[in-house]
């Protein structure tokens, strides 16, 4: 303090002038060991401070004398050093404190302004490219929901979300069992996003859709050469890509059995073998799997591996129904109307009473889904802001049914003539009644199912998920 009282300048003040006036700097100490680097030096070197600190500065900068400089004490002044690929006009001062010298000081700066143009004009559009994958890559493989996203308040629910939330800072691995449409993908994003892997990626593999054959190179990816079409250089796999994140494995339940072995290795040995490759890899991933099936049942009828089961079953949550959690449809139905409302650009949309009661008495086998695209659809019908009974589909307006919680059937349906109704939704009746039929013929094989409908996997799954058809 001097005699007016003002503090001399703050150390974190003396950074900032530093990183104003001085380009680039560097500080040595006497052993030639970096003690201060400003940021302007380290974004040129593309490192941060805290890998140049403590380093030795010839690990750090290219060509450099600083070291020298400090140890004889003789300043060596607009000296050109080549760093990387550019010819900078170096100043190395020795440093002297209470006329002892401690160390040197160093600054760089570019030979001639053409020759700063020339490397900021290279450097820009790769720095531009570089932030354009940043963003995209981040965006694809980041969660999307956190558990202040989770809307209920039924005590099974709120206990179970609690168990995600507390289980979402450990490592192992979480087994998320719930009906179509409970929220399961919701609970895996939250868990990954409130974990200290947040900032890594999210890798969903959705095992059912995967066409047996392909699920092991899209799982541990494969080398080049692997099989005829194989990529140049290889593809990874979704856990190398999912390395340091969480992979979320969603319908594990219909998990090949072979691939089960494989996946098992996985969890134990941490490392991946690519179709193809030659040696294993290691890496690190937190794994989150995800069923409506009963993985019990499937390990006493043997086409699930209890030695899996046991591995991903650490530590278990299980998502109650809506029905089982009545208290829940209203206002989960409220907080997806406002998030209709935001889609469609409406406002005001609310439930008249008689839509409330048959809301909350229907069964909804799909869940918060189920609850969702009715809303959706009652918005797409609705022209003032009430939704009322007419708004409702047919299964829901039929309230004996509903109460049993099954659509009315389909003859029923058309026989009736006050029931008569626009064309798309008779349609979609007719194809809901299809799915299932060739379901059940198909004995629940779903590949063969498309097949006899003549249309193909994804689509007959797009279909299977309009309908909450399991
Ligand atoms: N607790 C909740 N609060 C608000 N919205 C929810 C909640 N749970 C689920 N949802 C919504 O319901 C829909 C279905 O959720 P999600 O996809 O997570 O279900 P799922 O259990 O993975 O279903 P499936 O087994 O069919 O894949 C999503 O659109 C989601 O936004
Ligand atoms: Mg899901």
């Amino acid at each position: 303090m001097n005699q007016q009282g003002i503090d001399i300048l703050p150390v974190e003040w003396v950074k900032e002038v530093i990183n104003i006036v001085a380009e680039r700097l560097v500080v040595v100490d006497r052993k030639g060991i970096i003690r201060y680097m400003d940021s302007a030096y380290c974004d040129f070197l593309n490192i941060t401070p805290m890998d140049a600190i403590g380093k030795h500065v010839d690990q750090v900068i290219e060509n450099t004398r600083m070291h020298i400089v400090a140890n004889t004490g003789i300043p060596e002044l607009s000296s050109v050093q080549p760093i990387k690929g550019s010819e900078m006009i170096a100043n190395r001062y020795p440093l002297y404190v209470n006329n002892e010298l401690v160390g040197a000081a160093g600054t760089v700066i570019f030979r001639n302004p053409q020759e700063w143009l020339d490397y900021s004009s290279k450097i820009q559009p790769l720095l531009d490219e570089l932030q354009y994958y940043k963003r995209k890559f981040e965006k694809e493989h980041k969660s999307k929901y956190r558990f202040s996203d989770l809307a209920g308040n039924n005590p099974r629910f709120v206990e179970a979300k609690q168990l995600a939330e507390r289980g979402s800072h450990s490592q192992s691995s979480i087994l998320l069992i719930g009906e179509s449409g409970t929220g399961k993908e919701l609970f895996a994003h939250s868990i990954h996003q409130n974990s200290t892997r947040a900032h890594y990626p999210f890798i969903r593999v959705n095992c059912a859709s995967i066409p047996e054959n392909l699920l092991e190179s899209e799982l541990f990816g494969y080398d080049e050469g692997a099989f005829t079409g194989a990529k140049r250089g290889g593809k990874k796999g979704k856990f190398e890509l999912g390395h340091m994140g969480t992979v979320f494995l969603d319908e594990i339940g219909d998990m090949p059995l072979l691939m089960q072995s494989k996946l098992l290795r996985v969890l134990q040995e941490k490392e991946i073998e690519r179709v193809g490759g030659q040696s294993p890899k290691a890496v690190d991933v937190r794994i989150i799997a995800a069923t409506h099936r009963n993985l019990e049942e499937m390990v006493h009828e043997g086409k699930f591996r209890q030695d899996l089961y046991y591995r991903l079953n650490v530590l278990k949550v299980e998502i109650p129904p809506l029905r089982e959690r009545r208290e829940d449809i209203l206002p989960i139905a409220y907080i997806l109307l406002k998030k209709l409302e935001k889609k469609f650009n409406r406002q005001g949309i609310y439930l008249s009473n008689s839509a409330e009661i048959t809301l909350e008495k229907h069964s909804w086998p799909g869940n918060i889904r189920e609850l969702e695209n009715v809303l959706e659809r009652a918005i797409n019908v609705l022209d003032g802001r009430e939704i009322c009974l007419e708004h409702l589909p047919l299964y829901l307006r039929d309230l004996e049914e509903a109460e049993a919680g099954y659509p009315p059937s389909l003859s029923d349906k058309l026989d009736q003539e006050k029931s008569i109704q626009p064309l798309k939704e008779i349609m979609a009746a007719v194809e809901k009644a299809a799915l299932a039929k060739a379901i059940k013929l198909a004995d629940g094989n779903k590949q063969k199912a498309a097949k006899m409908l003549g249309i193909g996997k994804t689509s007959f799954y797009d279909k299977c998920k309009l309908y909450n058809i399991n």
